[in-house]
């Protein structure tokens, strides 16, 4: 089986890249010039040189796969345009390249638990509730998807939404492990109650979501089932740095407030300098971040099978011995 995968060069695509090679595909992946290879060449992929602008290059790369993940994609920006040109814009090249490509394989594309927008009232989402992002990452993945459902008709395509992925490599959720790690503290500026997902499981229904004959045509949320109070969440953290954690309570205006600094000092920098922008405080205050995976466990019988709490542990263990902490 041959695999074009996009995004390989990230947390989530390198994952899945070293799973597939496990597996006895052929995996040819997009690099950039600036992109870090080191997984992909570890794991056998062949590289191919180029971006989401390159639409000959897609085509060409497209002709001849079983299937397509399309991972690619930017979780932080500075600003609306680039979220909108590589989520949205960057999503439709990739899927007219599998049109002109005559592609008929299984198409996978990794939208987000943000192009939903958040559960209201406690109660988890499910796959028929119309989106509604409250981000400019949830509208711009929302962007991506709707090209992808756009071909639907010529193109055998399945959308997966994930909310928060952590694991070995993982670079965002690493910022509060490093600050429970060196001062003990949790800044936390609403109660949010979130799913952990580990990237093994992520890959396993990424997999599924390929070679299933049942997940055609669908979007469906990808998420662990259990449901933890974000605070529980940095506890387990702490607990497997071998520490306690204070809980800070910081006022919404003032995470606003640190949240704008960051966003000014990234736009001086030219790059986003931390996780944590308006668009981030946006997404934690808007309420619980919870969906049901159970549609794709009936098509695919995909379940996730790490606990958090065993998970996160190994993360850390991870960064410790990679010297990420
Ligand atoms: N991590 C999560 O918790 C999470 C949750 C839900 C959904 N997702 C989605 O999962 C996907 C992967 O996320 P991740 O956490 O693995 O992100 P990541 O580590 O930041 O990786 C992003 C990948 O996209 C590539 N990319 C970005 N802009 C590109 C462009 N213009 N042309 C070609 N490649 C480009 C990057 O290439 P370079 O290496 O060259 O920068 C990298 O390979 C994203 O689509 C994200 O929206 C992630």
């Amino acid at each position: 089986m041959k695999a074009f995968l996009t995004g390989g060069t990230g947390f989530v695509g390198g994952h899945l890249a070293e799973r597939l090679r496990a597996e006895g595909w052929r995996v040819y992946a997009l690099a950039r010039r600036t992109s870090n290879t080191d997984v992909l060449e570890d794991c056998g992929c062949d590289l191919v040189r180029g971006d989401l602008d390159s639409d000959r290059l897609l085509r060409r790369a497209i002709e001849g796969a079983d299937a397509v993940f399309h991972l690619a994609g930017v979780t932080k920006a500075l600003t609306e345009d680039v979220f909108m040109q590589v989520n949205g814009e960057g999503t439709r090249r990739v899927v007219s390249a599998a049109r002109q490509a005559r592609f008929k394989g299984r198409f996978v594309h990794l939208s987000s638990l943000a192009a939903a927008g958040p559960a209201r009232r406690g109660r988890p989402l499910t796959e028929n509730r119309r989106p509604r992002p409250v981000s400019v990452y949830g509208r711009s993945k929302l962007a991506g998807e709707k090209h992808v459902l756009r071909a639907k008709r010529s193109l055998d395509c399945t959308i997966l939404r994930p909310g928060a992925i952590y694991g070995p490599r993982e670079h965002e959720i690493l910022e509060a492990v490093k600050l429970i790690n060196r001062l003990g503290l949790s800044l936390e500026f609403a109660e949010t109650r979130v799913q952990m997902t580990h990237v093994d499981d992520i890959v396993s229904g990424i997999v599924a979501a390929a070679t299933s004959p049942h997940a055609g045509g669908k979007t469906f949320f990808l998420n662990d089932q259990e449901v933890w109070d974000y605070a529980h969440v940095v506890d387990e953290i702490g607990a497997a740095l071998g520490r306690t954690v204070r809980h800070v309570k910081v006022p919404l205006a003032g995470a606003w407030a640190v949240a704008g600094t960051l966003d000014l000092a990234g736009k001086i920098a030219g790059k986003p300098l931390s996780p944590i922008g308006r668009d981030k405080v946006r997404e934690v205050a808007a309420g619980s971040w919870i969906a049901d995976s159970s549609a794709l466990t009936r098509a695919t019988r995909w379940e996730a099978r790490i606990q958090f709490g065993e998970g996160i542990r190994d993360t850390v263990e991870w960064y410790q011995e990679n010297g990420w902490l």
